[in-house]
């Protein structure tokens, strides 16, 4: 009990058993191996972005996105009047989320690089592009940018996959990679 001081009042001047010190260096060891493995997987792993992120004003955002959907939007999509852009290559280009669509539809070209930036104009959504299989959240207030060289034509979906209320489901974009 805690209430009353210990009898030896200078307890941590005793020495440490053996087998706690030994606990605590394989904790201590671990942590460092654990650390270095972060390091190694940014580098080897295959799923590992270098994602930066920045602060940026919901309007801002929204009027960059607008402003590369009015220049580079080849068609609509089937006739849903829905835009898919075809952005030039090595530009800056912009996915926004909102409750609850994914906006504009991209079309990118193969082993050709983009700057990609994602964001939220209300509250958090999870970018998840399949079957690719990537994954990042998207908050408001703040973009994710990625420097994205998409390697394998075809459609890809974008799913949100953190829970945004009851149209969650209903969140899907687009991406097509093109020859
Ligand atoms: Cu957006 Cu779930």
């Amino acid at each position: 009990m805690a209430i009353y001081p210990p009898e030896k009042r200078i307890w941590w001047s005793e020495p440490l058993d053996r087998m706690e010190i030994t606990w605590i260096s394989i904790a201590f060891v671990w942590g460092l191996v654990m650390f270095g493995a972060m390091i190694w997987w940014h580098i080897n792993g295959r799923q590992n972005l270098s994602n930066e992120a920045y602060r940026v004003d919901p309007s801002a955002f929204d009027e960059r996105t607008e402003a590369m959907v009015d220049q580079y939007t080849v068609r609509e999509e089937g006739d849903s009047g829905f835009p898919v852009v075809h952005p030039p290559p090595g530009s800056e280009i912009y996915l926004r989320a909102r409750l609850w669509e994914w906006y504009p539809i991209l079309e990118l070209e193969k082993d050709q690089s983009y700057r990609l930036h994602l964001s939220s104009m209300d509250w958090q959504h999870g970018f998840s592009l399949q079957p690719a299989n990537i994954n990042i959240q998207v908050h408001p207030n703040y973009e994710m940018v990625l420097t994205i060289e998409p390697n394998k034509a075809g459609e890809y979906a974008v799913i949100c996959n953190e829970y945004c209320g009851i149209g969650h489901h209903t969140m899907l974009g687009k991406i097509y990679v093109v020859e």
